[in-house]
Order: structure tokens, then sequence, then C-alpha cells
């Protein structure tokens, strides 16, 4: 036999048993963000190499040494998306979205790939839900779209986050700070990591964002990016923090959180969850005053974030509605069997085969089952089933069929349209409210505890 091909090094199948949860969260998403006015952009998985160079930033890890980049059969160079902000803002630019009144706001739901060592929260191929808004007016559009990210994770069920903010400042003050931070770190040269070393080349603030603990105690004592910022960015910082508690958002100011991409402005967030280990963070964003022009559009206010949506799943709280959206997704379609043995029909097609298709176009989702009982109900469970039809040679004739619904465990006695009536409800579910579903015990849970 041949060797079995396994999915790639940090890469994962999101099977059928998790996708609904996926879709449930991502139903929430839609419809918060949809609230805030925000629409949904795709972009595509692989843009121009020089995208992300320009965009994201030569200093940054991503640039450095994370992408999945390639030469194609037209020696184009190309990079799988590590991120999407670069992206929304190159087809914000290159759909003249710029001359639409302000702010665009948009959002996306997709993977991305960073060639990172994989480990618990870390993958290869990562999923973001994520949103951009462009031509804003400063604080406020930080503000709305903080709100909007809050929003979103107490609709998820969240309770306790912990959302941290900080300045980096405008370009002058990060400047000015950038001179301050390498004079302090110069004459400690010799203590630093080589990744600290070759930071302090690139971009000396992200020496701040260092984890190890000898380097956290130097950095103790250094001189406080707050303490270089400018006036007009101490004014937006301030007015960034007042609309928070306007709004009692719980958030921390945390000043050596400096963020890992290169085209940060200002207000810069996380949001972290103690659940998560060492990749503690589920969200993280900022504002950009300077990449829409740096990708060739007019000088544009933007202010954006991504979550990243395999640690929200991971930290998702138990008692989510998203969870009970998510069952309420997963049902799946009813199961016909045959009673007993049947004739088959002319055509060589069962009778179970044209019943399904009838009930499918009278809208009711549909498989065929065969086998003993026990299997077919085995098979029932397994796919979330809510009801088994029996159809026997007699039923088949007069069109009413003995109906099994799993998740009362009734048995009843139906005819096609009855049956369609009966098992609606199960498949009417509509979205991100689950209040909005019809009440009724979930059929998963239900079918579990079924004895036989
Ligand atoms: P980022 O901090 O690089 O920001 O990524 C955002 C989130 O994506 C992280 O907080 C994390 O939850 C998730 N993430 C990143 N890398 C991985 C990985 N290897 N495996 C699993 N999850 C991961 C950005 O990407 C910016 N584009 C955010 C933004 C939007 N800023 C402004 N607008």
């Amino acid at each position: 036999m041949p060797p079995r091909i396994q999915a790639p090094k940090g890469t994962r199948d999101i099977l059928p048993s998790e996708t609904a949860l996926w879709a449930a969260v991502e139903g929430t998403a839609r419809s918060v963000f949809g609230r805030y006015g925000f629409r949904e952009i795709r972009t595509p998985i692989f843009e121009d190499t020089e995208l992300f160079t320009r965009g994201v930033g030569e200093s940054s890890d991503i640039v450095g040494k994370e992408m999945y980049s390639f030469v194609d059969k037209g020696e184009r160079h190309l990079t799988l998306r590590p991120e999407n902000t670069a992206s929304v803002v190159r087809a914000f630019v290159e759909h003249g979205m710029h001359r639409l009144p302000p702010p665009v706001k948009l959002f996306y739901i997709g993977p991305q790939f960073r060639f990172e060592r994989p480990q618990k929260g870390r993958y290869r191929q990562f999923h973001q839900i994520g949103a951009e808004l462009l031509g804003g007016k400063g604080a406020e559009s930080d503000a709305e779209v903080l709100l909007m990210l809050v929003a979103f994770f107490r609709e998820l069920g969240f309770r306790d986050l912990k959302v941290l903010v900080n300045t980096v400042g405008d370009g002058p003050s990060r400047a000015a700070y950038r001179e301050t931070l390498l004079r302090f770190l110069e004459p400690h040269r010799e203590e630093l990591s080589e990744e600290s070393v070759r930071r302090l080349a690139t971009n000396p603030l992200r020496v701040l964002d260092s984890k190890s603990p000898q380097e956290q105690e130097l950095l103790a004592a250094a001189p406080r990016l707050a303490d270089s910022l400018s006036e007009k960015s101490r004014t937006h910082f301030a007015a960034v923090c007042s609309a928070l508690e306007q709004f009692e958002v719980p958030y921390e100011i945390a000043p050596r959180l400096v963020r890992g991409l290169d085209y940060y402005t200002n207000t810069v967030f996380e949001i972290v969850s103690e659940g998560l280990g060492s990749q503690n963070a589920v969200c993280g964003g900022g504002a950009y005053e300077g990449l829409v022009e740096e990708l060739g559009g007019p000088p544009t206010y933007g202010v954006g974030f991504a979550i990243g949506e395999d640690r929200l799943l991971e930290v998702l709280p138990a008692d989510s509605p998203a969870r009970r959206a998510g069952l309420s997704l997963s049902v799946g379609p009813v199961v016909v069997a045959a009673a007993e043995k049947l004739p088959v029909k002319e055509g060589g097609l069962s009778p179970i085969f044209a019943l399904v298709e009838r009930l499918r176009r009278l809208g009711i989702p549909a498989v065929e089952a065969a086998g003993k009982q026990e299997k077919v109900y085995e098979r029932a469970v397994s796919m979330q089933a809510p009801a088994i039809v029996y159809a026997g040679e007699r039923g088949l004739e007069d069109g009413t069929y003995n109906v099994r619904i799993l998740a009362t465990g009734e048995r009843l006695q139906l005819d096609e349209l009855e049956l369609a009536k009966r098992l609606q409800p199960f498949f009417s579910f509509t979205g991100a409210f689950p209040e909005a579903a019809p009440a009724r015990p979930s059929p998963a849970s239900a079918v579990l505890g079924d004895e036989d």
C-alpha cells in the first residue's frame, strides 16, 4: 500500500461535527457587524508578495520569516495572505472606494497563512474574522470599532474580557521615541537576545514586545513611549479611553503593547483570554494612518482588527448562544429507510429513492439509509437526524409512513404533506439569534439520551 498522505503540518480539517459551530460564530459576526454598517469583502487568498512587504512591513516577523511565498508558472512573485488588512486596503484603492462617501466599512472571514512553529492555538493555516473602517474620523472611529468588537464578544457569551489598549503615537512621536529608546538600549546590547539585537536595527519598538523575563526586567527601567507622545497623539488616546469609559467597556492600558505589524499609528489594542496559554491573543488591531497612501491611495484614516477564529472557538464559553445556534444548524437530514424488503421498481431505482426525492422537493432535507433497524437508528443519531421515516410496501402505495421523531420519542403515522409540516420546524432556523429559533428540545442531545 502506498504511504498515507496527511494534512500538512500546522493545518487541520474542520469536520462536519464542528463546522456548524463555526458557521454559528460567523453568523453572529455577520449580524453584529451588520448592525454597525459593515459589509463583507472577499479578497484573493494569494496576492503579489510586494503587497505585504510594503503593507505589513519589512521589519515585521510576518514578512521577515513567516510568509508562504512562491513564484508561479508566469514568473510572478506571490504570497499566500498572512493577514487581510493589506489586501482590503489594496482592494479599497483598486476599486476607487476612496471616492465613496466615507467611512467605508468592510469585514472579512477567511483563512490566513503564516509559517510559524505550530502549537496550541497556533497554526500555519488559521482563520480570521476581521473588519476595517476606512476614511474614518480618528478617535471616534477607533471607539466605534472597539465597541463593535466588544458587542461581538458579548453576544458570544464572553463575560470577562480583557481589552488591552495602548497608543504607539503618530509618526513624529514614534521617531522621537525610537531615538530615546535606542539611546537607552545601546549600552545594554550585550544583555539582549539575538532577536532583540536584530530588532534594534529594524524596529526598536518591537524590543518592548520581548517575552524574556531578563529583558522584561531591563525594560522596566526603559523610557516610556507615553512620555514621547505629541500633544495630538495624547489627545487622541485620551478621547479613545474616554469613549470606552462612557460605554462601560472594561479596558486596561498596556504601555508595552506595540503589535507586530509595521502599519499601526496611535491606537493599538488586543483582546486576551487566560484560557489560551502562551498564545493568548484572540484579537489584535489598531489604527493605521499611512497604509492607504503607502499602497497608492489618498491619505486615509484606517482602523480595524482581526480575531483569530480558531482561538476564539477554543475559549468560547460553554453557555455561548452560538453553541445552541450551532446545534440547530447541525441538524442532519431526515433518514428514510425501508420498513421491510421492497421490490425494486422499473428502471432499477428503489421506491425509497423516489420518496426521498419527493421529500426534498417539499423542502425537507432527506437521505436514504439501508440495513437493519439498529443500523439505521445509529446512522440517524450520528447524523443528528430529527426523525426516521420507515416506508413499507403498503405505505408506499397509500402514501402513509411510520415516523419516529427522535427528539421527543413520538411515533406517528403521517402522509407526505403532514410529514413535511411536522418536520419543517427542525429546519427553519434562520441565523444568529437563537432566541428566534422555535423552542424545542435540541435534537442532538435528545437523540443521544434516547434509550434504544
Ligand atoms: P495579528 O495580531 O497578526 O493582526 O492577528 C490577529 C489575530 O489572529 C491574533 O490575535 C490571533 O488570534 C490570530 N492569529 C495570528 N496568527 C495566528 C496563528 N498562527 N494561528 C492561529 N491564530 C493566529 C493582524 O492580522 C492584523 N491584520 C489585524 C488588524 C486588522 N489590524 C488592523 N486591522
